[in-house]
């Protein structure tokens, strides 16, 4: 199997945060996942990616400015030619940090909102921060770097679409991205507490119709739920072919969860070199191309597109990680995504939150 050229590295820094959010999508045992890449390993990756033909890197995590080389790796990223975006709950960097990361190479800066309401983002985050990211997104403006806003929806936050928006326009930001809960992880664990009703999604989408016209000056992102789809997204641009994630524990992979699909072996950095972990490794082969396809995938005109959806959706619905994804209408299993589509207008469940810094 050829392997394509990847363009966006993940590199996942560590997955410790101070934050407890309900959606992270984060593996739900990442407290087992050891830091192990220290800067000089990181800065091997950012040149091993840049031979490979990657040109974004994306710092993330968990909180990535808990990882103490940062700075040495913003550089080795910058030296490599690649563009460094971080993406931080903006909580733990005071200004004098972000200003060394900005003369490094840090080229721009998304910042995690997770309500426009201080009650609603105490609960999601499971911890008062909302003070702390104002002040962290006026130190990216002061500093001129890009600001993109990100907000993860749900059924508690659905209807703050105009005040997100003011928000993120007060901040400066020249991008929102308004990012339906995707199902993984810790947003699984906690999805009936979070889905919408279909009712409340189609408001929120006219909602960003008429802001988007009112905030010209504001690229303004409405990703949809796949819940709430009939079609599956290429999730990650279809498995091993865009994007390469780096786990703190330096495992190399297709996308944030594939680590818990069981039977895939991956490889390591620094034990082997990026490139053949991208290449080589059995489970970033497993569902290249298509002839792992099941019906009715095998055969349908989609699967160039959307690459039968996400692995990980598949196997933690069904139990089968080759299975369709069952947000397809013409999945064997799609009954699950109804069931939980029905769930959604009942009373919600109490929400379960992940461990804060750990
Ligand atoms: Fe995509 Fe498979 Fe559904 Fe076709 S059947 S639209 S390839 S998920
Ligand atoms: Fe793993 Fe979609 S999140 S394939």
């Amino acid at each position: 199997m050829t392997a394509p050229r990847p363009y966006n590295l993940v590199a996942e820094l560590t997955y410790r945060c101070p934050l407890r959010c309900v959606y992270c999508s984060n593996p739900l045992e990442y407290a087992q996942v050891r830091e192990q890449l220290d800067g000089a390993a990181w800065s091997v990756v950012m040149e091993e990616a840049a031979a490979l033909g990657v040109v974004h890197v994306g710092l993330t995590g968990g909180e990535p400015t808990l990882h103490p080389d940062l700075l040495e790796i913003v550089t080795a990223a910058a030296n490599a030619d690649l563009y460094p975006h971080l993406v931080t709950a903006g909580t733990t960097l005071d200004r004098e940090g972000l200003e060394a990361l900005a003369r490094a190479g840090l080229r721009s800066v998304q910042l995690s909102i997770q309500s426009a309401r201080a009650d609603t983002a105490r609960r999601v985050a499971g911890v008062d921060v909302a003070t702390q990211k104002a002040r962290f997104a006026a130190d990216v403006r002061a500093l001129d770097l890009p600001l993109t806003v990100n907000v993860v929806l749900h059924r508690d936050n659905l209807d703050e679409v105009p005040e997100l928006v003011g928000l993120a326009d007060q901040f400066g930001a020249k991008r929102l991205e308004l990012a339906n809960t995707q199902y993984h992880g810790w947003a699984l664990r906690n999805r009936d507490a979070l889905l919408p009703t279909r009712a409340a999604l189609d408001a929120a989408a006219s909602t960003v119709e008429r802001m988007r016209a009112a905030y010209p000056q504001l690229e303004i992102l409405f990703v949809l739920p796949d819940y709430l789809s009939d079609r599956p997204k290429p999730c990650m641009g279809g498995w091993g072919q865009r994007i390469v994630v780096v786990a703190p524990d330096g495992k190399v992979l297709p996308c944030h969860g594939a680590a818990e699909l069981p039977g895939l072996e991956f490889w390591r950095v620094p034990e082997r070199a990026l490139g053949d972990c991208w290449r080589k490794a059995p489970g970033m082969n497993a569902y290249r191309g298509d002839a792992w396809m099941q019906p009715p995938c095998r055969t349908c005109p989609e699967r160039q597109r959307d690459f039968a959806g996400c692995r990980c959706q598949a196997f933690a619905l069904t139990g089968d990680a080759a299975a369709t994804d069952p947000a397809c209408s013409l999945a064997p299993a799609h009954g699950r995504i109804v069931e939980a589509r029905d769930a959604a207008e009942a009373d919600p469940p109490a929400l379960v939150y992940r461990g804060g810094l750990s």
